[in-house]
């Protein structure tokens, strides 16, 4: 397989970001953009993120094509936590590349930003996320009761964790 790479992201990501998420597939991603114009705007406020140190998104990257995105949010209260969440284009789903992307966060988010705790939560039904989570070897913590917002309800979400 190609090697998976994340750089940061572009503006110029927002056609294709939109094309990926908004594909019906898509069932568990809270996120949503209406529109291009919406995504781009969400896309130039990343680099205040970054430079208040509140969220560090990347674009994951496989033989030069765009497949996914990847951040990490880092939690405002105990700046020491980050949590990894993250998406792949359906055409490229159960290839490893989400498995690869979270390795390529985790070792950024430890070694550059010195996090200390890293958490992934998934919508109780998102198994394929939580494949990703364990094959990453983070630890299963429980289930956070409401958690989610997922189509105006709010549902359960498995909470994995990993310490440095
Ligand atoms: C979750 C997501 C990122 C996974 O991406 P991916 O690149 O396919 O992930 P990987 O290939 O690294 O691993 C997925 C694993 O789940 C497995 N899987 C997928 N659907 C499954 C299902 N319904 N039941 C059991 N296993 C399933 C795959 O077989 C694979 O495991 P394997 O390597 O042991 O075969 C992708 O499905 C996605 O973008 N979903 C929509 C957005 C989303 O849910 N993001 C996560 C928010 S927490």
């Amino acid at each position: 397989m190609t090697a998976v790479q994340i750089r940061p992201q572009r503006v110029s990501d927002a056609r294709k970001f939109l094309e990926i998420l908004l594909h019906p597939k898509f069932i568990y991603f809270p996120a949503k953009p209406k529109s291009v114009e919406q995504e781009k705007e969400f896309l130039r406020l990343n680099a205040e993120k970054r430079r208040k140190r509140v969220e560090f998104n990347f674009s994951v990257i496989m033989g030069g094509r765009l497949v996914g995105g990847i951040g990490i949010k880092v939690d405002q209260q105990r700046r020491y936590i980050g949590e990894i969440g993250y998406f792949i284009d359906h055409s490229c789903w159960g290839k490893g590349l989400a498995t690869a992307a979270v390795r390529l966060a985790e070792r950024y988010a430890f070694s550059q930003l010195k996090l200390k705790r890293l958490e992934i939560v998934t919508h109780i039904r998102n198994i394929a996320s939580q494949k990703v989570a364990e094959k990453c070897r983070y630890r299963k913590e429980g289930i956070q009761r409401g958690k989610i917002l997922h189509n105006g309800k709010y549902v359960d979400a498995v909470l994995f964790a990993k310490t440095r």
